[in-house]
């Protein structure tokens, strides 16, 4: 970290140093404008950053580090094309995967552009031509179903993405995301599905990923025995940057829809990755997401600082994790089709920012990426909220809330905001001693019973959240909002000076798994290869599985 960054984090940490600065209420207090000056809008959305404790000055001495951080000119780096992937020598241009072709994104000597919409182009004629019947499974009838075999970022963007836009009687095509190794999982699908009206997608950025070749052998003989195996290429497709192994696996090379190295696997679906999404919820909602996404990349590409929500978001995030010390961070989708939104940003921001060294190799000064779970509202305030509310350590949240519904039950929908919103508010205003002594007293209760219960019923407040607000779901917005979070999630990466885009902490346990396996499949442990757990462990399973399981 150089000295400016190293001052910068200073100044940061000495506000958060002071007495109260976790206090929120006490800004709102003195600010009757506090919302209108820390609710900011981009596209279509609106975020509140106003019920957390950032003050003016926090706020003041955050952008000093986004500034002393280099933020900026990272960011002008990676629309430049550079491989500010260093770890893995490779560009990071996703935001070209949405781009019209006249952006004219580069990498290298690659007309990045012109690629992508090559592939664009690919695409959508294979997604017509499979809706218009001119392509079709091998007896002759119409795709009615799109399987997408694929792992991590190859199934869970495309799988939340299909979840919140897929459209009963209206949506071209069903989709099904086949991801667990774990087979139970192809046969609760596999009764679901009719091979002669099932096009399967293989998407595998490697195509050497063990869950999804296993996956995708399963499938391809399921699809072999009901329609003989010189049919089974006529229900198969695959979207790699691994063309060679598509090739071995028996892919006409005209049914492989490519993208680069420069996009991460996480940050894939607006790829050919998003090919099932194309299928399933027709084209023009796959250009929407995309137009969507672009959206909030030129409000990133181009706002100020001050102005620019992935930016402020970032900061926010910093103030929690290292000025406050939260170790965690919470996302209610108060939406029920975004019900996997949080399963893709844990991915998208664990795997991006779990790292412990810099860019330069050196170990991180301070605490990188939060735990981030959630869970749809309001089944979450049934569940973890109690932690949040009550627990010992304060957990921000973000809200997603959708002001208008796609459906006409009003009553449903107004109590649902009204708890997105009570949460938010209970969480900031907390209930004092005082309060919820009057309130007991009210109801009648013995003043023995009130002693005894008071001070369970006392909520701390002042905990903080970020309330994201979308006007409806719909493509263009769900573009928005994911492609805000992904450069959330960037701007963290430079201020903790991390790479984001690779994942080497993924590779011990799949090297380990290899030679696991092997002991498994020939029911012998190796002396000494294992620490005591994983042989005991080994050891208790051989004799569970006498007699062996059938082949
Ligand atoms: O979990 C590691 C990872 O490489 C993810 O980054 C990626 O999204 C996933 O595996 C799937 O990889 P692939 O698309 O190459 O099968």
């Amino acid at each position: 970290m150089d000295d400016d960054a190293a001052r910068a984090w200073a100044a940061v940490e000495a506000l958060a140093a002071r007495p109260r600065a976790s206090a929120i209420r006490p800004l709102f207090a003195a600010d009757p404008k506090r919302f209108e000056r820390f609710a900011h809008r981009a596209g279509d959305l609106l975020v509140d950053l106003s019920k957390t404790s950032v003050s003016d000055e926090a706020l003041a001495a955050l952008l000093g580090l986004a500034r002393a951080c280099g933020v900026e000119a990272r960011r002008d780096a990676m629309a430049r094309g550079e491989p500010i992937n260093a770890t893995e020598r490779r560009a990071v241009l996703h935001i070209a995967l949405r781009a019209p072709r006249s952006a004219g994104f580069r990498v290298g000597e690659e007309d990045a552009s012109a690629t992508v919409h090559d592939t664009l182009g690919l695409m959508r004629a294979f997604t017509e031509a499979v809706h218009a019947g001119e392509i079709r499974g091998a007896t002759g009838e119409r795709f009615t179903d799109v399987l997408n075999i694929g792992i991590g970022g190859s199934d869970l963007g495309p799988a939340m993405v299909a979840r919140a836009l897929w459209r009963e009687g209206v949506s071209p095509m069903r989709a099904h995301y086949l991801a667990n190794v774990d087979a139970h999982a192809w046969e609760a699908l596999r009764p679901r599905l009719d091979p002669a009206r099932t096009l399967v997608l293989v998407a595998s950025k490697t195509f050497t990923t063990q869950e999804t070749m296993l996956n995708a052998r399963l499938v391809r003989a399921w699809l072999a025995e009901a329609l003989g195996e010189a049919q089974v290429g006529r229900h198969l497709a695959a979207m790699s940057t691994n063309l060679e192994a598509t090739r071995a696996f028996g892919i006409d090379p005209t049914r492989v829809f490519g993208f680069r190295d420069w996009v991460g696997g996480r940050f894939s679906l607006w790829s050919a990755v998003g090919l099932s999404l194309a299928l399933a919820l027709g084209w023009g909602e796959f250009a929407r997401l995309l137009a969507g996404a672009w959206t909030m990349d030129e409000h990133f590409l181009s706002a100020p600082l001050e102005r620019n929500l992935p930016v402020l978001m970032a900061l926010v995030e910093a103030w929690h994790v290292n000025a406050l010390g939260y170790p965690a961070r919470a996302v209610l989708p108060y939406d029920e089709r975004l019900a996997r939104l949080p399963a893709h940003l844990q991915q998208l921001e664990m795997e991006s920012l779990g790292k412990r060294v810099t860019l330069a190799g050196t170990l991180v000064t301070h605490a990188t990426g939060p735990v981030v779970f959630g869970e749809p509202g309001t089944n979450a305030q049934h569940s973890f909220m109690q932690l949040v509310h009550q627990g010992t350590t304060p957990v921000p949240v973000d809200f997603v809330l959708v002001a208008r519904p796609d459906h006409t039950h009003v009553e449903n929908h107004r109590a649902l905001l009204a708890n997105g919103l009570a949460q938010a508010e209970a969480l900031l205003r907390g209930k004092s001693a005082e309060e919820a002594r009057a309130e007991m007293a009210a109801s009648g209760m013995p003043e023995a019973e009130i002693a005894r219960l008071l001070p369970h019923r006392v909520f701390p407040g002042d905990r903080p959240s970020t309330t994201i607000l979308l006007p409806r779901l719909d493509a263009a917005t769900l573009g928005q909002l994911v492609a805000l979070y992904e450069h959330k999630v960037f701007v963290l990466g430079a201020l903790w000076g991390v790479n984001a885009f690779d994942q080497w902490g993924v590779e011990l346990g799949k090297q380990l798994a290899g030679p696991i396996g092997k002991e498994l499949a020939e029911g012998k442990v190796r002396a000494g290869a294992h620490d005591g757990s994983t042989a005991g462990l080994l050891e208790a399973i051989r004799q569970a599985q006498e007699p062996p399981p059938a082949a």
